[in-house]
Order: structure tokens, then C-alpha cells, then sequence
């Protein structure tokens, strides 16, 4: 049978079986009401407060700081539009290189009559302390910047952030560390910020579940009304068996990741240095900055990014473009072409993402297969020659 492998665990990971087994558990045996008095609700309520233990400590956090979502979508929402709504006709900095679900929050409230300042990173996807310095105003309300980028894995300098922020009264700050959590230590006081999202299918739990990090003292105006979940700041009954998911799966990262970030380098770096070996005229993006440990982006030069996915997959590998596709058209990705690249180039480069099904065998396999695939695209493409091609 033909090996699959799957590479793409920034996209989602498997749920960890430790993880189904403490859900199905919930969903045989402890379906109640987290919300209701009898027994049956007290023990959900049990264990969503041992949840909330997990993934506090996970962030070094206080438990009553931690606020459950849907994941890191609603997480940024969250932090972003909960902390704007109480204070209209302020200022918002972000970077160019966020996730969608942050940008698109952003783009919302700038249509609502925010005035937004996008800080620009340098060609390592880096934004500079000293920019956002500049472009703190005595009205900004709120800065939000990733911890690590999910298409290159490029780690931002948080804490130097953190301390411009500081040095700004009234000003908040929000961390998008969904690609962060279980790949790095993660310690909110350390990283100074007042908020921080977290995505649970990005760690091992189920889609569907994630945190809100919300510093003691920091006021939210929430998304949802209705009941008083959450302490006012989530309303909604309680996605037991998901947050009891979460839960675990953040015990079991700080149990694991001292030795699960040095094991996901040397599989990534082993990935990385056989592929630049293997294949010429390739590029890996933002090396030259601190990187998650399980992520490496390369660009093929001449390559048709997608067309390499689709001829990788039918050789069993799930990888994937930082592309989106957007009316039918394939864009190149904004981080990318924040970093300075053509969109061309943008449009040639791979993502790979390890995690805790990886081993060695399927990077070696990979380096296998994957030259012949890109001699094929490059030939096909016409593209190789110094003057030519279509790309
Ligand atoms: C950096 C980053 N932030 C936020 C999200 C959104 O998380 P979710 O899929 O849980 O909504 C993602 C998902 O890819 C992400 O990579």
C-alpha cells in the first residue's frame, strides 16, 4: 500500500487518541449540563473546570483568565472586536502577515470607522519593534500580532512588542499563538500580552474547540449574549466533551514539549536540508528568522505551487500552498508578498508541517519523490530557462 504521510499538520492535526479517549468518555458517561445543579451537570462542570487547569497551565496562566470558543477564529474575533466595541474612535495597528481571521476582523472594524495601521515585516516576515513604536498614536486601542506564522512557522519578537506596547498607557495587547501552542513554550507573563488565542485541531484536540487567554482586569465586550457562561464573556452551553478535548491535549503538550520541539526540529531540518540538496534553485522562506520547529516553507523555483501539491498528494503526501482561492482565481499568499516576493515566486512555494505522526521514513520518502516531481513540473512548465517561462 502506498505510504501516506501526512505533512500539513498546520492545516489540523489528528486528534490524539488520548484526547478520544477522554471525549468519548464525556459522551458516553458525562453528557450533562455544565450549567445544571443535579449530579449529572456538576460533573461536566467538573470537567470543564479541569479543562480549564490544563490549559491555563499550559500558559502559565490563572484558570479564571481562560475563556472557551470555538477555536482560534472566534478566539480573535473575540479578543479583537470585544476589545474595540467599548471604546469607539480609537486606533488599531496590525501586521500584514496575519491570519485571515484576524485581517478580516480588522478589515471589519476598519470599515466601521477605525482607523488600522498594518505594519510591514521584513523580507524574514519579521515586523520590527521599533516600527510599531512609530505607529503607536495616543488614541490606539488595541495592537494584535501572531506569535508564529502558519505559513512559514516565523516567530515575532513578542516580548520586545509587548514592551513598546506597555510603554503606551491604555493600550491592549492581542497574540494570535494558535500556531504556537505545542510547538513552544508558551508563558503569557513572559510574552506580556493581555490576550491570546489558542486553537484546539491545531495541538491534537477536536475542530471546534479553542481559548481565549483574557489577563485578569482586561474588560471584553463579548460576542455572544445569552446566558452567563464564561464569566459573561462566552455565552453559549458549554461544548463539554470538546473543552474536556482541549483540556487534554494542552496537558499532555506541556508534558511532551521539551522533548517534541527538539524531535520536530531535527525531522524538520532533516526535510529542509535534503530537499535544498536534492533540488536545485530552491528557497526556504524566512530561514534567516526563529521559526516554530515543525514548519518549513520552500520555494521551487518554476514550480506551479498547486500543481506540486496535487502531483505530491497522488504520490501519498498531504502538503499544501499558502495560495487561497478567491473567485475561482488563485491568489498568492499576502504573507508571502509581504515578505517582498514576486507573485510568481509567492505562487511556487510549498508548505510542510510536521507534527506527532512524522517520522524520518516519510521525510526520506518525501526526498524520494519529490525532485522527480519537480523536474516534471519545471519541464512541463518550460519554465527553467533563465529567460523563460510562463511563471
Ligand atoms: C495563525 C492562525 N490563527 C488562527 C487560525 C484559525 O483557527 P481555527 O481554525 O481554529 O478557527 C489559524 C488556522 O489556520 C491560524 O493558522
Amino acid at each position: 500500500m502506498m505510504l501516506r504521510a501526512y505533512m500539513d499538520h498546520n492545516a489540523s492535526t489528528p486528534v490524539r487518541p488520548e484526547v478520544l479517549t477522554a471525549m468519548l468518555e464525556v459522551y458516553q458517561d458525562g453528557f450533562g449540563n455544565a450549567s445544571s445543579i443535579h449530579r449529572a451537570g456538576q460533573g461536566a462542570r467538573g470537567r470543564v473546570e479541569q479543562a480549564r487547569v490544563y490549559v491555563a497551565s499550559l500558559l502559565n496562566a490563572s484558570p479564571n483568565e481562560i475563556v472557551f470558543t470555538s477555536g482560534g477564529t472566534e478566539s480573535n474575533n473575540l479578543a479583537i472586536a470585544g476589545t474595540l466595541a467599548p471604546h469607539p474612535g480609537g486606533h488599531v495597528i496590525t501586521s500584514t502577515v496575519e491570519h485571515s481571521s484576524v485581517l478580516h476582523t480588522i478589515r471589519e472594524m476598519e470599515s466601521r470607522g477605525w482607523p488600522v495601521t498594518y505594519l510591514n515585516v521584513s523580507t524574514e516576515g519579521v515586523v520590527d519593534p521599533e516600527e510599531l513604536r512609530r505607529a503607536l498614536r495616543p488614541e490606539t486601542r488595541l495592537v494584535t500580532i501572531m506569535v508564529a506564522n502558519n505559513e512559514t512557522g516565523v516567530l515575532q519578537r513578542i516580548p520586545e512588542l509587548a514592551a513598546v506596547v506597555k510603554s503606551a498607557p491604555g493600550v491592549r495587547f492581542h497574540v494570535d499563538a494558535v500556531q504556537a501552542a505545542a510547538k513552544i513554550p508558551l508563558d503569557v507573563q513572559q510574552l506580556g500580552c493581555d490576550l491570546l488565542s489558542i486553537s484546539g485541531h491545531k495541538i491534537g484536540a477536536p475542530q471546534g474547540s479553542g481559548a481565549l487567554y483574557v489577563r485578569r482586569g482586561v474588560r471584553l465586550q463579548p460576542l455572544l449574549y445569552g446566558g452567563h457562561h464564561e464569566r459573561d464573556r462566552r455565552a453559549g452551553t458549554e461544548n463539554v466533551a470538546g473543552i474536556v478535548g482541549l483540556g487534554e491535549a494542552a496537558r499532555l503538550a506541556q508534558l511532551e514539549l521539551p522533548a517534541e520541539g527538539p524531535h520536530l526540529a531535527a525531522l524538520r531540518d532533516r526535510l529542509e536540508q535534503g530537499m535544498l540538496a536534492a533540488v536545485p534553485e530552491t528557497r526556504v522562506s524566512g530561514a534567516g528568522a526563529p521559526r516554530v520547529p515543525n514548519t518549513t516553507n520552500i520555494r521551487f523555483h518554476g514550480v506551479e505551487g498547486e500543481a506540486l501539491v496535487i502531483a505530491l498528494d497522488l504520490q501519498g503526501f498531504c502538503v499544501s500552498t499558502g495560495a487561497a482561492c478567491s473567485s475561482g482565481a488563485i491568489e498568492p499568499s499576502h504573507v508571502l508578498t509581504a515578505m517582498g516576493m514576486s507573485f510568481s515566486d509567492a505562487r511556487s512555494c510549498l508548505r510542510f508541517s510536521l507534527g506527532k505522526s512524522s517520522s524520518e521514513a516519510e521525510v526520506d520518502a518525501l526526498l524520494q519523490v519529490a525532485p522527480e516531481a519537480v523536474t516534471r513540473l519545471r519541464a512541463l512548465a518550460g519554465a527553467f530557462a533563465p529567460q523563460g517561462g510562463r511563471l
